[in-house]
């Protein structure tokens, strides 16, 4: 998703954080934009299915959480693929109206889910509702661009992670399309996280592509 000179509702500009230097500031009305234009993001499921096919996301862990997970694309597509797992899938997201829709797409969408396995939390990256060393999996995907202090939000994630966690960063199209990513990486290796893997990934129908970076916490 290139949320860059995207137009809301009113005709007003959203601008990221690479082209204005300030996170952009999300409301009740760029999340009900987001989801009409980019809701059931396909990149999220790309994402999703390389993170299970690599062995990084599996049915034996038990804490999956989703920082900034807009509607909840990538939460329910890990709800359907791991189906025996016993795994809490938690979306974190400081706009409220986007888990609002998060909540109702999940419900609308997927009628038969164990809605138990899902929590959502209203929070930014800065400050993450979770204990020390409890999650297995952090995905920030199309999000780092948007948080407000980008140390901060790292630290948070390191934090949180288990030893050996793994942080999933997802950017829409390629690294080179991208220049934030480099600095994205920087300051998460300042933060305690090393860079695994970096790969682009791509479904030719429609012409998706994602680069999913894989960080661990050592
Ligand atoms: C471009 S959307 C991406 C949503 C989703 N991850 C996806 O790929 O479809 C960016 C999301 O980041 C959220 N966001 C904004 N500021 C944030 C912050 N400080 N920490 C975490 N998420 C934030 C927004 O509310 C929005 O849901």
């Amino acid at each position: 998703m290139d949320i860059d000179n995207a137009t809301t509702t009113d005709n007003s500009t959203i601008n990221t954080v690479s082209e204005t230097g300030e996170a952009p500031v999300w409301t009740a009305e760029t999340a009900d934009w987001y989801a009409a234009n980019f809701g059931d993001s396909a990149t999220n499921r790309v994402a999703v299915d390389y993170l299970i096919e690599q062995g990084f996301l599996s049915s034996c862990h038990s804490m999956v959480v989703d920082i900034g997970c807009g509607t909840g694309t990538a939460l329910r597509h890990i709800a359907e693929e791991l189906q025996t797992s016993k795994v809490t899938l938690m979306g974190v997201d400081p706009t409220a109206r986007m888990l609002e829709i998060a909540r109702e797409q999940t419900q609308s969408m997927c009628p038969t889910f164990d809605f138990t396995r899902f929590q959502w939390r209203l929070a930014g990256a800065e400050g993450l509702p979770l204990a020390d060393n409890s999650a297995n999996v952090v995905m920030a995907l199309d999000v780092l661009d948007h948080v407000h202090d980008l140390g901060k939000s790292l630290k948070e994630i390191h934090r949180i992670l288990k030893p050996d966690g793994t942080l999933a960063i997802g950017k829409d199209g390629s690294l080179g399309e991208d220049s934030n990513t480099e600095l994205h990486l920087q300051c998460a290796r300042e933060h305690g996280l090393v860079v695994h893997s970096i790969r682009k990934l791509a479904e030719t129908d429609d012409n998706v592509a994602m680069t999913v970076v894989i960080l661990k916490k050592k």
